[in-house]
C-alpha cells in the first residue's frame, strides 16, 4: 500500500493517454521504430536470460521487439487504455514472455529476478521532478547492481536565456496536423519536462552512474546509465 500522500500517477499520465479514440490511432501519430534501441541493448550486453522492464510503455512496441533477445520482459503502464492496446500487440505478435502491467512507475515493485535492463521513452516528463526522483528509484530496484537503464525523454538542453525563442521555434516546426496546438502548449503549461543539467543530477542522486548522455534539438534527450544500488 502507498502512503496517502502519494502521486495519482493516473491523473498524470496525459489526458491523452487514457482517452481510447487517441490511444487507437498512437502508433499512426507517433511511430516508434525500435530496432535501433533494441540494437543499442544488444551491443550493451543483452543476453538470452536477460529480464527487461519497460516503464511507460504505451502500446507495446518496444516489448514486442525486445522480447526475442531476452528470457523475461516486464512493460508497465499507469494507464488502462495503453495497457489494453498492449496486450493485444502482445496477443497478435504470439510471443509469451511478455507480461503488461498496470501500475505506476512510482509504485511499481518489481516480482521475480532483478532485471539486466530497464528501458523508459517519453514517460517520466509526465511527473513533477520530486515524483521523477522517485520513479528513478523504482527503476534502480527493479535492477541488478551493474544493471543498465537506457531512457529516452523531452529533456531541455536550450539556453534558459533563450527559453522562449526555443519554445516558439520549436513549435513551429511540429507537425500541424499530427498534434494540435493545444496539445503542444500543454507540453509546457502541463507537464513537467525540465533541463538535462537538472536531469543528470536526479539520475545520480537517485543512485545511477551516467555513461553516455545525448542531446538532440534542444528537447530530446537519450541516457545509458548503470545501477550503482
Ligand atoms: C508519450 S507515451 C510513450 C509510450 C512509449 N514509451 C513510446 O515511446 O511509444 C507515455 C506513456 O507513459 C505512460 N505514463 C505516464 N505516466 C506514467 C506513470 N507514472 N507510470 C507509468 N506509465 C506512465 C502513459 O500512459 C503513456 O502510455
Amino acid at each position: 500500500m502507498s502512503p496517502k500522500w502519494f502521486i495519482d500517477e493516473v491523473q498524470h499520465a496525459g489526458k491523452e493517454h487514457l482517452d481510447p479514440s487517441q490511444v487507437a490511432r498512437y502508433d499512426e501519430k507517433i511511430p516508434f521504430d525500435p530496432s535501433g534501441e533494441v540494437e543499442t541493448l544488444l551491443k550493451l550486453g543483452l543476453a538470452d536470460e536477460d529480464t527487461v522492464v519497460d516503464f511507460g510503455t504505451g502500446t507495446g512496441v518496444f516489448p514486442v521487439a525486445v522480447s526475442e533477445h531476452c528470457d523475461r520482459v516486464v512493460a508497465i503502464d499507469v494507464s488502462e487504455t495503453m495497457v489494453e492496446v498492449a496486450r493485444e500487440k502482445v496477443d497478435d505478435a504470439g510471443v509469451q514472455n511478455v507480461e503488461i502491467v498496470h501500475d505506476g512507475v512510482v509504485r511499481y515493485e518489481h516480482e521475480g529476478s532483478p532485471a539486466s535492463f530497464a528501458f523508459s521513452k517519453n514517460a517520466l516528463h509526465h511527473l513533477p521532478d520530486f515524483w521523477k526522483i522517485e520513479a528513478l528509484k523504482t527503476i534502480g530496484s527493479t535492477l541488478e547492481s551493474g544493471g543498465i537503464l537506457r531512457l529516452h525523454d523531452l529533456v531541455y538542453s536550450f539556453d534558459p536565456d533563450d527559453s522562449h525563442d526555443a519554445i516558439e521555434s520549436w513549435l513551429e516546426r511540429m507537425e500541424p496536423t499530427l498534434f494540435t496546438e493545444v496539445e503542444l502548449h500543454n507540453h509546457f503549461s502541463e507537464e513537467f519536462s525540465t533541463y538535462g543539467f537538472i536531469f543528470e543530477s536526479m539520475l545520480q542522486k537517485a543512485g545511477f552512474e551516467i555513461l553516455d548522455s545525448t542531446y538532440r534539438d534542444g528537447f530530446y534527450a537519450a541516457y545509458t546509465c548503470e545501477w550503482q544500488g
